[in-house]
């Protein structure tokens, strides 16, 4: 069997879900191992841009199987709104998909907890969560104490189970806020809960076991990370990081394959950094340049609409998450964006307290004192949106591309030109020496 990963190697929003949709086609089944609601990810097919935040982004192949595993965070009504709305577009969830019966809850709780806690600041700044409930949900699933899990809805004692948790988190909720309105009502939420559970029943399963009889028999299985991999909790910029391993590691994990299944890792990059919410960003550009990237690439949230922080592609953080990820190569997006510039800027190294750096602090101060060291090469400043091969590509556009290849210690693979399926290349045959066809 084959296991290969796609995973983003920067602060997320790398075009995980272009790629994903692209690859799927070679797959038996696609698989979200972590994060939620607060991951985006846009697929544009023709005239049509799908915008998925639990689903994972293969369920527009028809015939691919679609699983949200044990390490996901569910919200059922925004799960429920992202199912109506492929099903009113005529795409077949009904029998490509299975969610864990294990995954956790995100519950009417998380997300006040998340509202509330959001202005207080970690490390001095505030996190700049994208308030879908996603720490207080993961916080809680850790604590056990008042985790609920997607088989626990249609367990009898539920709603004695939500009267014990309402009653411990209107204690923590007026704790926390003077206003009234804050206070949970539990024979409300089990209403609207049972409605959900209800709606949801057909897609439930036990997709470790189909997993696992899926990988032992020579299945091929494509995982879509969410966020990026310097969102870790454990490995990126911690504390300003989502809840979830979001790096290559999460992958077993938050799945429940084996490690001995997962052989390729795509690692998705874009040409340039974008970060959104709080933290320390060594390559930020609050300039006109800045604006130029954010304009061109449309750098707004997927989930959120917040404009993205932009900055220089960070050869020393991706060099780190590509490491981290245990990846074979990289794809390299949105190289369109920076046409028009006559320069473009990298950074190789960082240089904190007068000394150069080449690896990646581990903590947030030093991060925030890292000055990046730039090299300036030449841009194309020549559209490229159409180009349909690599050779064709501009030469300055592949010395960029062969130099971010070369800082990061990893070939590319795929480049991409445009969110649609058609605006992608594949220079050489790296793709193809992993096993994955294009
Ligand atoms: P994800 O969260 O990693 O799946 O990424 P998002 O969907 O949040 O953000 C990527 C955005 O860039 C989406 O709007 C895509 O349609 C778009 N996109 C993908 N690839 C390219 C590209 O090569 N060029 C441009 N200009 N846009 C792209
Ligand atoms: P995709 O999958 C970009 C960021 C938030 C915030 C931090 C913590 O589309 O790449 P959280 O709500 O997870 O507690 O927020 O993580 N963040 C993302 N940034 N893309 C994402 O997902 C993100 N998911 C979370 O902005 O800084
Ligand atoms: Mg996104």
């Amino acid at each position: 069997m084959s296991g290969t990963c796609v995973i983003g190697l920067q602060w997320g929003d790398e075009a995980k879900g272009k790629l994903v949709d692209l690859l799927t086609a070679q797959f038996d089944m696609v698989v979200r191992y972590q994060g939620g609601a607060n991951a985006g990810h846009t697929v544009v097919i023709g005239d049509q841009t799908y915008k998925l935040h639990h689903i994972p982004s293969g369920i527009l192949n028809e015939g691919v199987m679609n699983l949200v595993t044990p390490g996901v965070v569910l919200n059922p009504p925004t799960l429920l709104k992202e199912i109506d709305s492929l099903l009113e577009r005529g795409v077949n969830v009904s029998s490509n998909m299975i969610i864990s019966e294990r995954a956790h809850v995100v519950c009417p709780w998380h997300l006040a907890e998340d509202r509330l806690l959001n202005d207080t600041p970690a490390a001095g700044e505030s996190i700049g969560t994208t308030l879908r409930g996603i720490g207080p949900c993961y916080r809680d699933k850790v604590g056990r104490t008042y985790a609920v899990r997607l088989g626990d809805l249609y367990r009898d004692n539920f709603p004695e189970r939500v009267r014990e948790i309402v009653e411990a988190k209107n204690r923590l909720l007026a704790s926390l806020s003077d206003d009234s309105e804050v206070k949970l009502d539990h024979e409300e939420i089990c209403r609207e809960f049972a409605g959900y559970a209800e709606r949801l029943k057909p897609f439930v399963g036990d997709t470790t076991t189909l997993l696992l009889d899926a990988a032992e028999s020579g299945k091929r299985l494509l995982f879509e990370g969410a966020q990026g991999a310097l969102l870790d909790i454990d490995h990126g910029t911690f504390p300003f990081v989502t809840s979830s391993n979001s790096s290559g590691v999460g992958v077993c994990a938050g799945s429940g394959v084996p490690p001995k299944w997962i052989n390729k890792v795509i690692g998705v990059a874009k040409c340039y950094s974008t970060r959104v919410g709080g933290g320390p960003f060594p390559t930020e550009l609050e300039n006109e340049t800045g604006q130029h990237i954010r304009d061109k690439g449309h750098e707004y949230g997927t989930t959120t609409g917040r404009p993205r922080r932009c900055g220089w592609f960070d050869a020393v953080a991706v060099r780190y998450t590509a490491r981290l990820s245990g990846v074979d190569c990289l794809s390299m997006m949105m190289l369109d964006v920076l046409s028009e510039l006559p320069e473009i800027q990298v950074c190789r190294a960082y240089e904190i307290d007068g000394v150069e750096v080449n690896t990646f602090p581990a903590h947030v101060e030093d991060l925030r004192r890292a000055k990046p060291i730039l090299e300036t090469l030449p841009g194309w400043q020549k559209e490229i949106t159409e180009v349909r091969s690599y050779d064709d590509l501009p030469e300055n556009a592949k010395g960029y591309l062969n130099r971010i290849s070369e800082l990061v210690g990893r070939p590319v693979g795929v480049v991409s030109v445009g969110p649609d399926r058609a605006q992608t290349m594949f220079p050489g045959t790296i793709l193809s020496d992993m096993g994955v066809q294009v």
